[in-house]
């Protein structure tokens, strides 16, 4: 298994190969992304969401981010591990940014970490890069953003909403990202921006002409319970997996037919014997 780098990832694009992400949490489930052969796996902040059951990502901490984090590095062998700087983190000012960002190197072995954001955030990519932290980039739909969008809405329907978002990809890709996540943008609108940059772009409700794509682990595997949005496409029904499982489980443990007797542990054959069983 050859090891993926941010090196390896340039190539692909340049190649014009796609790349494969996906997010996880945890420890099995990053174990079998990476057996999958997955280019990148991602700690997102969705975290609070999918796992913690917060409205928004805005209430995962660091702290947090990184037990999370360790858990999925003892998981992968081949796949890059990038980790999302959660909210607060960054935005205090660039030193604080740097030291939470060389956390997430340190203590749990991140490879990369992304953070929202546009022109503003590159005077901190260019510090964390300098540090030799590589930074992917996220526009578009950012969820941390949620108050100032006023919900989880497309972003760059309009022309000078492109232009805004073209200025922003090219000051992300200008301080030095490796690549940028394009979340909730319109096809054509990510079509052109993938043209017009070196580094791949990552796309997820971004249609199908990004260099590559990203699911969050919870809607691709259908553990959510919820209507999936438009851009779901769900690779497997874990949920309804579950489920049934866990309405056997419970039949059987109720009508005593759990555990039987092979799935039992026995004394030895001369106690049993002074036992008269
Ligand atoms: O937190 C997350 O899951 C993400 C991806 C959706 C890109 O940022
Ligand atoms: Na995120």
């Amino acid at each position: 298994v050859k090891k993926v780098t941010i090196p390896s990832l340039l190539e692909k694009k340049r190649l014009g190969q796609r790349i494969s992400a996906i997010t996880a949490y945890d420890f099995s489930s990053a174990k079998l992304i990476d057996e999958a052969g997955l280019d990148i796996v991602l700690v997102g902040d969705s975290v609070a969401m999918v796992m913690q059951g917060h409205e928004s990502t805005l209430e995962v901490t660091l702290d947090e981010m990184l037990v999370y984090a360790r858990a999925v590095r003892r998981g992968l062998k081949r796949a890059l591990l990038v980790v999302d700087m959660p909210f607060g983190s960054y935005q205090v000012d660039d030193a604080d940014g740097i030291r939470n960002a060389v956390r997430l190197v340190k203590e749990a072995g991140a490879e990369a970490v992304k953070l929202e954001g546009g022109i503003t955030r590159a005077p901190l990519i260019r510090r964390l890069v300098d540090a030799e932290i590589p930074v992917m980039g996220h526009v578009g739909l950012t969820p941390q953003a949620v108050h100032r969008m006023g919900g989880y809405k497309v972003q760059g329907r309009t022309l000078a909403a492109v232009e805004l978002l073209r200025r922003d990809v090219q000051a992300l890709a200008e301080a030095g990202c490796f690549s940028i996540v394009l979340e909730g943008v319109p096809r054509e609108a990510a079509a052109i921006l993938t043209a017009e940059l070196d580094i791949p772009t990552i796309g997820i409700g971004a249609g199908p002409d990004c260099d590559g794509q990203i699911l969050v682990w919870h809607d691709a595997m259908n553990l959510t319970g919820a209507a999936p949005a438009r851009f779901v496409r769900r690779y497997a029904d874990a949920g309804k997996l579950m489920r049934d499982g866990l309405v056997r489980y419970r039949a059987e443990v109720e009508d005593g037919s759990f555990p039987s007797d092979a799935e039992s542990y026995h004394m030895s054959g001369e106690a049993k014997e002074l036992l008269n069983l």
